[in-house]
């Protein structure tokens, strides 16, 4: 038989088509006509790229209608890669934005939606030091959640603690670590200090609000809805600004007695740009981690270099391996005691089948949710995955 692999570049995509009746090939027996796409592996790797698994597919950029269930190619771990049996995977803000055609994942990573996992270990790569087969885990992902199968680096990989079930892991990783590096590591929250939330009922902001209270700071919100703000005071804010109802620089003004705060964690941008930096104090600090309301604007420097303020940008995803690893011990060290001990909790609003991602991308695209939106996959058992610690 023709060695196909010598005549393909590595990486090249290849329809091949066998129709070999139960004939043995390498060890494994088609059977029936099949095809699978070459990838730089190993023949026995390539043929287990032929094994598929459900995923949404995404037909297109656009609406939520362009999300289907469909067949996709297994993940192949690298050599520090955890396979993972996904059972809970979730929605981000930004997997809207991908959905539309916007924020495409980094070179090498899956083009399946889905930035965070919890699951089960499946298999690894031979680098890969103190997991087993069958472990819990949940982590960070660069994408590639919203599968049956994705594949994590085991150094982002976190144990999933007992008790736990798989939402509230899956509920995890990407609203805290953005609310830990934008409120400490970037913004230098202290204790003492105040800070406003912007989209306080949104994932990072119902993470953001806990841990910026249980440092000890004074933690203000704005949010659409009286609901949202009730459920933020929950959680810890001080108060809450309805937005759609007020002007939250003449509230924030009032709430401080004029002083203004510290720091602002804003995802609105544009619209909010010039408000965020009149009602920050000097030496303020305006952590820009979304732009739901737009990228370009004009401001007044002069308020920037009188108050001393600084503008802090960052997204999470296009960052380096190494520097989203420090991420993941940063959040391990400060917050995950805290979230184990359930002093802290992720807040979840509804959990949708994987089937149904369509329908939980215009539920959060309605921001009907308050903290997160999860999914479960076809394989997990949905009973094993309802109980919190
Ligand atoms: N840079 C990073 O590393 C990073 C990482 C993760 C997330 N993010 C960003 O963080 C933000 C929150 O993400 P998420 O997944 O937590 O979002 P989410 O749960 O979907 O919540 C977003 C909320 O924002 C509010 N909102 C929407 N449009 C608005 C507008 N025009 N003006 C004011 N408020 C508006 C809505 O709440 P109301 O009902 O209160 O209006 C909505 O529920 C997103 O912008 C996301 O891209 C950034």
């Amino acid at each position: 038989m023709e060695i196909l692999s010598e005549r393909f570049a590595p990486g090249q995509k290849v329809d091949i088509y066998f129709s070999i009746k139960n004939q043995e090939i390498d060890n494994v027996d088609f059977g029936f006509t099949t095809r699978y796409h070459l990838a730089p592996t190993t023949y026995t790797e390539r043929l287990a790229n032929n094994k598929n698994m459900k995923a949404i597919i995404r037909t297109g950029d656009g609406g939520p209608e362009v999300l289907h269930l469909g067949d996709a190619p297994t993940p192949q771990p690298t050599e520090t890669q955890l396979l993972v049996d996904v059972h809970v995977t979730a929605l981000n803000r930004a997997d809207l934005v991908q959905r539309r055609g916007g924020y495409p994942p980094p070179p090498g990573e899956s083009e399946i939606l889905g930035l965070e996992i919890a699951g089960t270990v499946a298999a690894m790569g031979s680098a890969v030091t103190g997991w087993t087969e069958g472990d819990k885990v949940f982590g960070l992902i660069g994408g590639g959640g919203y599968a049956e199968q994705a594949v994590i680096d085991y150094r982002m990989a976190m144990r999933i603690p007992d008790g736990w079930s798989f939402e509230h892991a899956a509920a995890v990783p990407e609203v805290f670590f953005t609310a830990n590096e934008n409120i400490f590591t970037l913004g230098r929250l202290s204790a003492g200090e105040t800070i406003l939330i912007h989209a306080g009922g949104s994932g990072v902001g119902s993470a953001g609000v806990q841990i910026a209270h249980r440092a000890g700071a004074r933690v203000f919100v704005t949010a659409g809805t009286a609901t949202k703000i009730a459920g933020c005071e929950t959680l810890g804010a001080t108060a809450g600004i309805n937005y759609k109802t007020a002007d939250f620089v003449a509230e924030i003004q009032r709430l401080t007695n004029g002083e203004g705060v510290d720091v602002v964690l804003d995802f609105i941008g544009a619209p909010y740009l010039a408000r965020n930096l009149a009602i920050l104090k000097t030496w303020g600090r305006l952590l820009q981690v979304g732009l739901i309301g737009g990228s370009t604007t004009e401001i007044d420097l002069g308020t920037v270099m009188r108050k001393r303020l600084k503008l802090i940008g960052s997204v999470m995803r296009p960052q380096s391996l190494e520097e989203k690893i420090r991420i993941t011990r940063r959040f391990v060290e400060r917050w995950l005691p805290a979230l184990k001990a359930g002093t802290l909790q992720p807040v979840i609003d509804t959990v949708f089948p994987l089937a149904q991602a369509s329908e939980a991308h215009a539920y959060m695209e309605a921001n009907r949710n308050f903290g997160k939106i999860l999914l479960f996959c076809p394989g997990a058992k949905r009973t094993d995955t309802l109980v919190g610690p």
